[in-house]
């Protein structure tokens, strides 16, 4: 059975597994550990009965008056363990403590070439807000979706009406 957990500082000590996907980001311990004291609540990971890491949510909450929300920081899970709704429950959780904070909308980034991610937001009731050209370093730069799900206190769901024109990374607050 499937143990959705908070994280810990130790499975950063046993996360390789899921890490080592190419679309997965990885960062320095301190990055983690800053969500950790931060947003603990936004910070889950999902464990086999065996002990191991099949995947892991990390966020947090940020922003002021309407733009208060919940982001989705990363959220990654292992190939051995696609496709068994992981990843939606996930995201799931972290939704549900984007209500108890009484957040505006979710929030993420998300490569323009990960079709699988886009996919499975769009499913999960995601759109596209905007696009974020050059997000992400790298030879070439690439694009980024910033896709987005209204809260409840969002009632006419301000939040979600898409721009029409593309940003850049030093627009995006
Ligand atoms: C994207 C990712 C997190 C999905 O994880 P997952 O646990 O396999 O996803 P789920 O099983 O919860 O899938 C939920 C829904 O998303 C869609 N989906 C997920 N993977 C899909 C795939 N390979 N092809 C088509 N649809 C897919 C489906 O609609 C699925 O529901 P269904 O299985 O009932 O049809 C996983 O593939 C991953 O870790 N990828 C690498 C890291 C990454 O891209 N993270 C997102 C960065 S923003």
């Amino acid at each position: 059975m499937t143990t959705i957990r908070p994280f810990t500082c130790e499975d950063m000590l046993y996360f390789n597994n899921v890490n080592l996907d190419p679309l997965t980001e990885t960062y320095g311990l301190s990055f983690y550990t800053q969500y950790l004291a931060h947003w603990p609540e936004y910070f889950q990971v999902a464990e086999s009965p065996s002990g191991e890491i099949m995947g892991y949510i990390m966020g947090k909450a940020e922003g002021h008056g309407e733009n208060w929300h919940g982001h989705v920081t990363a959220l990654t899970v292992s190939p051995d363990y696609r496709r068994l709704g992981l990843a939606a429950t996930l995201m799931n959780l972290l939704e549900e403590v984007s209500e108890k904070k009484k957040a505006y909308f979710v929030d993420l980034f998300v490569r323009v070439s990960n079709k699988v991610a886009i996919n499975m937001y769009k499913n999960l009731g995601y759109i596209v807000y905007r696009t974020v050209l050059e997000y992400y370093s790298g030879d070439p730069d690439e694009d980024a979706y910033d896709m987005r799900k209204a809260c409840s206190r969002d009632v006419n769901k301000k939040s979600v009406i898409p721009l029409s024109h593309p940003v850049r990374p030093e627009d995006v607050d």
